[in-house]
Formats: C-alpha cells, sequence, structure tokens
C-alpha cells in the first residue's frame, strides 16, 4: 500500500509560528501581537485549540465574531492560519448535559472537568458533537484566504486515552466481535484456559479494568488496539468533517517523543501531513539524541516527505519534575536539528506567555519578560534564519539504515510480568540508536513487515512481539542480501503476546542461526563480561542461554549465570548476514557490534568530530549537509560549497563555531548512500 498522497500547506520557504490563544488577551494586544509577529518573521499560527466554550456557547448556539476578526487581522498582516478543531477541551455545557460521556480510568475514577482532556472516545454524543463544530468551522472558514492548514484535536491519547466507561466497554465488544468473529476465537486469541478466564457470552467480557492480579496480557494489548482505533476514528469522522467543506490539508499533533498510546504509522496514513510534538526531557543529559529519535520516527512514519515542527519550547517547559530552561542557542540547535531531519516548518507552544492557567510557567516565543529578553532576541534571530533556508524546503533526508519500531510490541513488551524491568522497548531503541547517532550514521525508522529491500542494515532492538509473517519478511530480507541485527528478546511472541511454537526467537532462526533456550536476566545492578577475540566487553541486565545452529560465535560470556555461553552470533544466510546479540552491551560493546554490522553491509560512517552532529537532505539540484555543533568548542566540517546562514563559499572545510549550526549547499555525491525507493513506508 502506498502512503497517502502528502499536501503541504500553502506557505513558502520554512514556516515559522506556533500555538496562539489571543482569547486569553484583550483586542488591543493582539495588534501588538501581530506586529511582532512579523518583527519575527511569524507566517504560521495555529488557532482555537481549545476555544470550543467561546466557539459554541451552548449546545447549537455559535459565536464566531471574534474568530472571523482575528483571522482577518491575521490575514491582513500575511500571517497564515493553521485553524484547530477545538474537541481536545469540551465545554462545561457538554459534560453538564452528557455526564455519561465522562471518562472512567483504569481504577474507576470518573475524569471531573476543569482541566483538559476529552470526552469519551466511544461516547455517541461526543462523536455527534465533534462532527457539529468541525462542520460548522469548515463550512465558515473552509474558504478563508488566512486558513491554510487543519489541525484536528490536540494531541490524541494524553491525557485521556484509555476509557473504561460503560460507553466504552460496549464500544469494546463491538470492536471484539468484529475483529474475532466467534468467542471461541477470542478465547483461544486471548488464552482463557489460563486462569480459568474462559468466556461463554459476550456481555461477560470486560475491558482489563484493574483487578486482583495481573490482567491477561493478551486481552490488555487487545485494549490498547482497541483505544487506538477509536481515537483514530475520532479523527477520521473530524477530518471527514472538514474536508465535506474545505480543501486545505488536514493534520494533527503526533507526539513521537512522549506517548506511544498511537500507532503513528497508522495514522500517518489517514493525515494529509504528518505533524510532531516535541518536548525535551530535562532529565536526559543528551536530549538532543532523544529529539534525534522523535525526529527521525516522525519523517518515517510519513514516508520520508517534509514533516510539521508543530511544538517544541523555546526554553523550559512546566510539567516535568524539574523544568529546566534552555541555554543560548539551544532552541535554534533544536529547531536545526528537526529540520536536519525533516522538518519544513518550526513551530512553538506558544507564541504568548499565558499569564493565568495551569502553563502560566511554560517559556513562548513572547515570554512573560517581554521583548527585552534572551529569548525574544533569539526568537528573532531563528526567524532570520530559517529565511535564509527557504531552498531546503521539499528536500529529504538520505538514509540507509533503519531500526525496527514496531508500537504493538511496545504495547506488549512494557506489560506487568516480564521478564525483567530492566528491559524495555524504548531503552534498546535508544542503546542502537545512541551509537548510530556519535557515528552520524542517519537512520529511518521501518516496520518489520516493510519492504527493507532499500536498507544496507537493519536493527531490531527488543523486537519482542513479531508475527510469523513478520519474522519471515526479515528472513527474506536478509536471505537476499541485508544485514540485519537482532538484539536479546526478540521474536519471543505472536500478535496474541502468546509464545511462538518452537522457542524463543524460533521465528528468526533462518536469519539468525540461533534458537534461545532460557532467558538468564541479572540482579540489580549487577554487570557481566564478554569475551571477544582477544578483548573483553561489559554488559548488564539480561544473558540468555543461546542454541547455536548454523551461526558462527564470535563472543562468548566471560560470566554470569551464561558463562561459556555465546553472547554475540554472526550467521551468513543467502546472501545476506545475520547478527544476534543476546545481552546488553555497555557503549563500548555497541560501538565494536556496529562496525561489525558496517562493514557486512557496506555502511560507511562519515568521520566528523565527535560531538558534531551532521544530517544530509537531498534535493533535486543539491545536497544539504546541516551541521549541528553540541560541544563548547568549535568543530571542523570537511565539506564544499556554501554556507546558506551566512553565504559564505566554502573550500574544503568549514569552523562550525562552539553550540553553532551551519547549513552547506553542496553538490549530490555521484555514488550516492540512501538509493533505494523513495517511499518505503506501505
Ligand atoms: C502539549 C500541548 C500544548 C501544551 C504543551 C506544553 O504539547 O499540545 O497544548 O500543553 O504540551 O508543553
Amino acid at each position: 500500500m502506498n502512503p497517502a498522497p502528502r499536501m503541504w500547506p500553502d506557505i513558502s520557504g520554512i514556516a515559522y509560528g506556533g500555538d496562539y490563544t489571543p482569547e486569553q488577551w484583550p483586542r488591543e494586544v493582539w495588534d501588538e501581537d501581530v506586529r511582532l509577529m512579523q518583527e519575527a518573521g511569524v507566517d504560521l499560527v495555529t488557532v482555537g485549540i481549545f476555544s470550543w466554550a467561546l466557539l459554541e456557547t451552548s449546545e447549537g448556539v455559535f459565536d464566531f465574531g471574534w474568530l472571523d476578526d482575528l483571522l482577518d487581522l491575521l490575514h491582513a498582516n500575511g500571517i497564515r492560519v493553521d485553524l484547530g478543531t477545538p474537541t481536545a477541551s469540551p465545554p462545561a455545557w457538554f459534560f453538564a448535559r452528557h455526564p455519561d460521556a465522562r471518562v472512567i480510568d483504569r481504577d474507576g475514577t470518573v475524569m471531573g472537568f476543569g482541566a483538559r482532556g476529552m470526552a469519551s472516545h466511544s461516547s455517541p454524543a461526543y462523536r455527534a458533537a465533534i462532527v457539529r463544530i468541525a462542520t460548522e468551522l469548515a463550512r465558515r472558514y473552509g474558504d478563508h484566504p488566512a486558513v491554510v492548514l487543519w489541525h484536528v484535536h490536540n494531541e490524541y491519547g494524553v491525557p485521556v486515552g484509555e476509557d473504561y466507561s460503560e460507553q466504552s466497554v460496549q464500544a469494546w465488544r463491538g470492536w471484539l466481535r468484529e475483529r474475532y468473529g466467534t468467542l471461541d476465537a477470542l478465547n483461544a486469541a486471548w488464552g482463557t484456559a489460563f486462569w480459568g478466564q474462559h468466556y461463554g457470552e459476550w456481555d461477560h467480557v470486560g475491558a482489563p479494568a484493574a483487578a486482583p492480579s495481573v490482567v491477561n496480557p493478551a486481552q490488555r494489548l487487545d485494549f490498547h488496539r482497541f483505544t487506538d482505533h477509536q481515537l483514530l476514528q475520532c479523527f477520521i469522522a473530524e477530518r471527514d468533517a472538514i474536508r465535506a467543506h474545505a480543501g486545505q490539508p488536514i493534520t494533527t499533533n503526533f507526539m513521537a517523543n512522549q506517548s506511544w498510546t498511537t500507532d503513528m504509522w497508522a495514522w500517518a496514513r489517514e493525515v494529509d501531513v504528518v505533524a510532531d510534538d516535541h518536548y525535551l526531557w530535562a532529565a536526559d543529559p543528551e536530549g538532543e539524541i532523544g529529539l534525534a529519535i522523535a525526529a527521525d520516527l516522525t519523517r518515517s512514519v510519513g514516508g520520508g516527505a517534509p514533516w510539521i515542527l508543530m511544538e517544541h519550547s523555546t526554553s523550559a517547559v512546566n510539567w516535568q519534575p524539574r523544568n529546566v530552561a534552555k541555554r543560548p542557542g539551544e532552541m535554534a540547535r533544536n529547531s536545526l536539528t528537526h529540520v536536519a531531519r525533516g522538518a519544513d516548518a518550526v513551530l512553538f507552544f506558544q507564541w504568548r506567555a499565558s499569564r493565568s492557567g495551569a502553563e502560566k510557567f511554560h517559556s513562548a516565543m513572547l515570554p512573560h519578560a517581554g521583548t527585552s529578553s534572551r529569548v525574544w532576541r533569539e526568537v528573532v534571530d531563528l526567524g532570520g534564519k530559517l529565511d535564509r533556508l527557504d531552498e531546503i524546503t521539499g528536500s529529504r533526508v538520505v538514509a540507509d539504515v533503519a531500526i525496527l519500531w514496531d508500537f504493538e510490541s511496545f504495547w506488549a513488551q512494557d506489560l506487568e510480568w516480564r521478564p525483567s524491568v530492566d528491559v524495555t522497548h524504548a531503552a534498546q531503541i535508544r542503546c542502537f540508536y545512541e551509537q548510530l547517532w556519535r557515528d552520524n550514521v542517519t537512520v529511518d525508522f521501518a516496520l518489520p513487515g516493510h519492504d527493507l529491500s532499500g536498507y544496507r542494515l537493519v536493527i531490531a532492538p527488543a523486537q519482542y512481539l513479531l508475527s510469523t509473517a513478520d519474522a519471515d519478511n526479515l528472513n527474506r530480507y536478509v536471505e537476499s542480501g541485508g544485514t540485519l541485527v537482532v538484539s536479546f528478546f526478540s521474536a519471543i511472541v505472536d500478535e496474541n503476546d502468546a509464545v511462538h511454537e518452537g522457542g524463543f526467537a524460533a521465528p528468526l532462526e533462518p536469519a539468525l542461526g540461533v534458537r534461545v533456550e532460557e532467558f538468564l536476566p541479572l540482579r540489580e545492578g549487577d554487570s557481566a563480561r564478554l569475551t571477544w577475540g582477544g578483548s573483553e566487553v561489559s554488559s548488564r541486565a539480561w544473558q540468555e542461554d543461546v542454541v547455536v545452529t548454523t551461526a558462527e560465535v564470535i563472543a562468548r560470556y566471560a560470566d554470569g549465570p551464561g558463562e561459556g555461553g555465546a553472547a554475540i552470533t554472526r550467521n551468513r544466510h543467502g546472501a545476506g548476514t545475520g547478527w544476534y546479540v543476546s545481552t546488553r552491551l555497555e557503549a563500548d560493546g555497541v560501538r565494536a557490534l556496529l562496525a561489525e554490522a558496517y562493514r557486512d553491509a557496506g555502511v560507511e560512517a562519515p568521520d566528523h568530530p565527535a560531538g558534531l552532529e551532521v544530517v544530509r537532505r537531498r534535493g533535486a539540484d543539491a545536497d544539504y549537509l546541516i551541521a549541528i555543533n553540541h560541544r563548547d568548542t568549535s568543530a571542523r566540517l570537511a565539506a564544499d560549497g556554501v554556507e546558506l546562514l551566512s553565504g559564505a563559499t566554502v573550500d574544503g572545510e568549514h569552523d562550525v563555531e562552539a553550540g553553532g549550526i551551519a547549513v552547506l549547499r553542496t553538490a549530490t555525491p555521484s555514488v550516492q548512500g540512501g538509493d533505494r525507493p523513495a517511499d518505503v513506508n506501505p
């Protein structure tokens, strides 16, 4: 299946701006806003996201006067509008009228009013109300010249994802009937013979609410799928209501870095253009790596097409335990890293800091300190920088390595009662990605069922849930010449969270030449050593008892419960190679492992100084090298071309200043990495 055709909002160059909530301010402030937006080079603002109570003052009674004025004002000043539907925060009258539309959490708490968060995704009253307001907005503004994009809802899945209300449970039973057809099929898929959970009537099947012990994991996995499905149906209902009256592209904002409640691959097929919100985790000392992962994932789910950075922050957020402010230059580095990894729009939450409410300590483009502030000066400077990068829009990131990222595997793996709490899917992805990042090897993400033939190297970190069909796809990938690196705790269960027949990892035996007999998790804090050639490397958390069938043993456990057993193996299968690593390697081990895999795959790691992050975007007539210097000293980039931010000609080398950025237009190399089909997202 091809990805949906992508549409781009009608703006030239890299779009710049943010969420704009003028309803929180007196009318005279709006004039100052547009003047300052022009000063900063802002050309796109998102409005209306939380304005339902002001737009529909009671059921079916609308007041669009203030929004008419606002859109006209923005249009008159050359600022385009991403028009939000306000359905992430229904008004008080809605809940008063439809109390049964309130969400109930897993513990049975009924969610009250006074914060934000949608009503039950399965409530017929909520579905009717969202279609009504989306239709009215599209009818009224479908032809408004300021509106270039529609922004449905806000961040589906947070703060409301799973819902245990009666309406949700009814819908869940319908979804299960659709999926399984018969109760026999459901009982088999969920393995209900275990703990006597057999169902004899559909009405007895409940949501996996809090229970005395661990709830059936297959039921929980399905409830996750159901929740994602219901949320997506809410999006589709609004999208189609808008489409009936408006022709602009339609999107919603994903959260590649924060919440994996929704399956971004499936959602990306439903939007016209992919958009993401990104916030650094202050507790992560290398937040720029998490940022790069999120950006690469966002680009990948959209099949490589340019995407919109819908929100990020100019400085601190307000919702983490310690909200660390960005230091000078960091906002620009963050922004340009998103651009380097495929974003053609840089937007923030939010334009002007709110004086009241739960987010008053969140940074903004225009902070409480006003225009005589560092943040404002950097916002104006960033607008200027982006203006000089118009020509890179539409170019595409080049990657010939893929990491598998499957949301279903996340949902299944991170449930309770797994062999070790020290093994999570996200941490394993990060562990491999970090080394690729340090090696400046650009990565796409992919599903295990995708056509992977365009990638030289594919990495499967703790791909716990892997269907037999997807395992066959990976086996074929290796057979026809690919290099595959698989980490421990992969190919353990099928799509019903049932252990594969034949044992752990058995579906990948053709590619890997091993099976796993037993998991050997380590105690908290314990580490173990591996003998690898003449040297030793460390690992932690996990070992396995690996049965080697056709693979060559590359490293063995020097100690720990698996002492003497195979730790790392390499297997020739057809024209390709399958690596298996049965432990959680420390950084030096990952580096050594990937160096070997690069060799097998013919991947070349560019020789840039450590701490200089460099990504290549390929345009029709040139390549663009975007270099972000994370060091506090300057770093030398070897290249020829023109540095677009300064206009300087670069002949052989360019010094990127400490904490600085460079964007070079350079010739497309004659031997090109990333020669692969344009779209790998089926
Ligand atoms: C999310 C929301 C915004 C705002 C920011 C704060 O991304 O979409 O409305 O709450 O978080 O960081």
